[in-house]
């Protein structure tokens, strides 16, 4: 018998076992799974929800979990989103990756949520199908010279940088065009001190019109995420320039950002990105 039940911190020991089977292919964690420490390290920090945390438990050992978290999107109200789903190998093709599935959209369904998105590799992708998820849409990886994006000088849109963060605010807990999940993400390993990073919002006589995280990803490159309220409709080019050109201070000579692809006329109007799709796939349903 399976039993699925909420997550707690000495679970990492089994869940180290079950990752060592699931995530050799993918690299979710720089350096991989060696320690239950690594494990650990991912149930926690700014970004994670706990009661967004299920594993499904046999004999008393864990055989998986899945881990998910809710964001509000300004058009299509609050969305579920499965941050990662595993099951051991050992365990696969027994219903155990469905019952996780349908015990997280039961908790967030309690939560007044109407959609899920999953983002699975094309390994998974039919897994997902089996259980009603559908593709929708890819993600687009943009990338452009720092000296190629142009300046938005406006004296109306103030750019506040957050300072002395040390949980996730909640003016970052949205997604809107940025792909849903991706800015809380960035915003929380800079949060958490795993990436030297910036977080920023902007704003229009005072009321919240757009966000922005960017990271130092090596010597060369920055990481970005930029996402705008619905106020902001209109001023994403300024959001996204700004937040782009905040690595000026790092003397990097790229900037990278990953969006839903169909934003990317959003991207175009600022300026001209060399673009490549992801080889991972979004997947939604209703619930
Ligand atoms: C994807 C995953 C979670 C599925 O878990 P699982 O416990 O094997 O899933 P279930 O047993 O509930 O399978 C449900 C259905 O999907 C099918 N299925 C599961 N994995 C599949 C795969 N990789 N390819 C094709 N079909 C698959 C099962 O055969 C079953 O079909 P059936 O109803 O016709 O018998 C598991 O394979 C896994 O941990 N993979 C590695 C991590 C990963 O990619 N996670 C998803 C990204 S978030």
């Amino acid at each position: 018998m399976v039993k699925i039940r909420q997550g707690m911190m000495k679970d990492c020991t089994d869940l180290l076992e079950v990752y060592q089977g699931t995530r050799w292919f993918y690299r979710i964690r720089e350096g991989g799974y060696t320690t239950v420490e690594h494990v650990k390290d991912e149930h926690r920090g700014a970004a994670f929800e706990r009661w967004g945390w299920l594993v499904a438990e046999e004999k008393g050992r864990v055989i998986g979990e899945i881990v998910f978290r809710i964001e509000k999107n300004p058009i299509s109200g609050k969305i579920g989103i499965i941050r990662n789903l595993d099951v051991d190998v050992r365990n696969q093709k027994t219903t155990v990756g469905t019952q996780l599935t349908q015990a997280a959209e039961k908790v967030m369904k309690s939560k007044n949520v109407a959609r899920v998105i999953a983002t699975t590799p094309p390994a998974s992708y039919n897994y997902w199908m089996k259980v009603k998820y559908f593709a929708r849409g890819s993600i687009a990886k943009l990338k452009s010279p720092l000296g190629k994006i142009p300046t938005r000088k406006t004296t109306k849109i103030k750019t506040n940088q957050l300072k002395d963060l040390r949980k996730l605010p909640a003016s970052l807990k949205f997604s809107h065009i940025a792909y849903p999940g991706a800015f809380a993400e960035l915003a929380a390993d800079i949060i958490d001190g795993r990436f030297v990073g910036k977080i920023f919002e902007f704003q229009q006589d005072d009321k919240l019109i757009g966000i922005g995280a960017i990271t130092k990803k090596d010597s060369k490159s920055a990481v970005f995420v930029a996402d705008i309220t619905k106020r902001g409709i209109g001023s994403s080019d300024i959001v996204i320039s700004r937040t782009a050109l905040s690595a000026s201070s790092w003397k990097v000579k790229s900037v990278e950002t990953m969006i839903p692809k169909d934003q990317l006329e959003v991207y175009s109007t600022l300026s001209k990105w060399s673009s490549e799709l992801s080889t991972d796939i979004p997947v939604t349903r209703l619930i």
